[in-house]
């Protein structure tokens, strides 16, 4: 949707009020439009008395400026009162306030941070119930389920003897049939009794 980059029609200055007025635009806006919809129904939903806040974050030339200008225009050209003011730098200064305020501001990225480590981890748990593992190496299992199937017919005892074969002769056999490791050499028998036991 480019209409609004388009667009040619001078809005008209709200009244009383002096507004600076978006700089030439040089840039389409482009591909924003899921933003561009939510920017709109805050709009409708100030002009219809709601107040709130939205903020605008990620890394420089992501495009927060140029999708806020779009925003402010559109406020405009609805002849909303757009009034705007710049931060001072909160880093800057010995005054007790804003010290206090930067340490706020640390406690609740702290907080940020400890909820954040909860519900991965958590998210961890729940994967780790459903599936059985989350994260780390692939097993044998999920790596050469043929290679596992058929260590484990190999390890079966032998129903006239009772006895199995040992891990270094099941590794010798498995790789008689070209069943070896990802570096060409027959498994350990470490390997291998994961593989029978997994
Ligand atoms: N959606 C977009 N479509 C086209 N150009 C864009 C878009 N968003 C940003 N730009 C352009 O990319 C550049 C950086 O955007 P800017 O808004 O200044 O980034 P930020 O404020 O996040 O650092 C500007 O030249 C801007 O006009
Ligand atoms: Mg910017």
């Amino acid at each position: 949707m480019l209409w609004p980059a388009l667009r040619t029609r001078v809005p008209d200055p709200p009244l009383n009020f002096s507004v600076t007025y978006p700089a030439t635009k040089t840039t389409l806006l482009l591909e924003r439009d899921a933003e561009i919809d939510l920017g709109q129904a805050l709009l409708a939903s100030t002009r219809a008395g709601n107040g709130g806040l939205l903020s605008f974050e990620g890394p420089p030339g992501i495009g927060k400026t140029r999708l806020l200008e779009d925003l402010k225009e559109r406020a405009v050209a609805e002849r909303m009162t757009v009034l705007t003011a710049t931060g001072e730098d909160l880093t800057q200064t010995d005054d007790p306030m804003k010290k206090a305020m930067r340490q706020i501001a640390g406690v609740f990225a702290e907080l940020e941070k400890a909820r954040l480590v909860s519900k991965l981890r958590a998210a961890r748990d729940r994967k780790r119930a459903l599936t059985g593992k989350c994260g780390g190496r692939k097993s044998h299992a999920e790596a050469r389920p043929q290679t596992v199937a058929l260590a484990k017919r190999l390890y079966r005892r032998n129903p006239v003897t009772g006895r199995r074969r040992s891990l270094r002769q099941i590794a010798a056999a498995l790789a008689a049939a070209d069943h070896v490791n990802e570096r060409g050499a027959p498994f350990n028998p470490a390997s291998i009794r994961s593989m029978v036991n997994g």
